[in-house]
């Protein structure tokens, strides 16, 4: 994974569980890099997941709702470190038909080695959007929370409901989008 979603993690340990929080977790938690992390390096995915495992057991969170507020959390973030790829979106369902055609192919020619996730879509109503994600990390958590995030950042609140899962043996997960506010304005 690369090393901007370690550094968004710092920032999300930091601000929301307390300042010195992310240095301690690296002192406790074996890792196999040196805990060091450049944006765009390549790090163990084991690294990221022993690092949430540790948040997990030590915050009493179970891992998806954990990992679930990381993504809502990283979303503004990633937006500031690539402000061209949120410019010209007033809606997050314009936003989200992007990421898997433009963001993610983008971020793979700007970083070396990069593992991206697999985005479909179905279009059904304007104010509906299913995402089918397909990733053998199964960060479906993480897709979730990078959703909700970016329903806050054009501020239209959007439900999730996660019909099929691949935790659950579907090949795809199914994320089935409910824009709340309608769906994008078509004037
Ligand atoms: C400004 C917007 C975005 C940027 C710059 C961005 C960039 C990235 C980067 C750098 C990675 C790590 C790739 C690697 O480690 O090789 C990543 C992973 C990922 N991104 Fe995005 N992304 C953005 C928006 C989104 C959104 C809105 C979603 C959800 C719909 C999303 C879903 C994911 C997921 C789930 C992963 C984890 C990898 C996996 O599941 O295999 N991204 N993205």
């Amino acid at each position: 994974m690369k090393g901007i979603i370690f550094n968004v993690l710092e920032l999300f340990v930091e601000q929301e569980v307390s300042p010195g929080a992310f240095d301690e977790a690296l002192e406790e938690v074996e890792l196999i890099s040196d805990g060091i992390f450049v944006g765009p390096k390549t790090y163990p995915d084991e690294d990221l997941l022993a690092l949430v495992g540790y948040f997990s057991e030590k915050l009493s969170i179970e891992p998806f709702p954990l990992v679930r507020a990381f993504g809502r959390f990283a979303l503004p973030h990633l937006a500031a470190r690539f402000p061209n790829f949120v410019e010209g979106h007033t809606h997050p369902k314009t936003f989200l038909l992007t990421v898997h055609g433009v963001i993610h192919v983008e971020v793979r020619k700007l970083m070396e080695k990069t593992k991206l996730p697999d985005f479909s879509y179905e279009d059904p109503a304007p104010n509906q959007l299913i995402m089918y994600y397909r990733s053998e990390r199964k960060l479906c958590a993480l897709a979730e929370g990078l959703i909700l995030g970016t329903g806050d950042f054009f501020e239209t609140p959007i439900s999730i409901d996660h019909s099929e899962c691949m935790h659950r043996g579907a090949d795809a997960c199914k994320l089935e989008l409910v824009f709340e506010d309608g769906g994008p304005s078509r004037i």
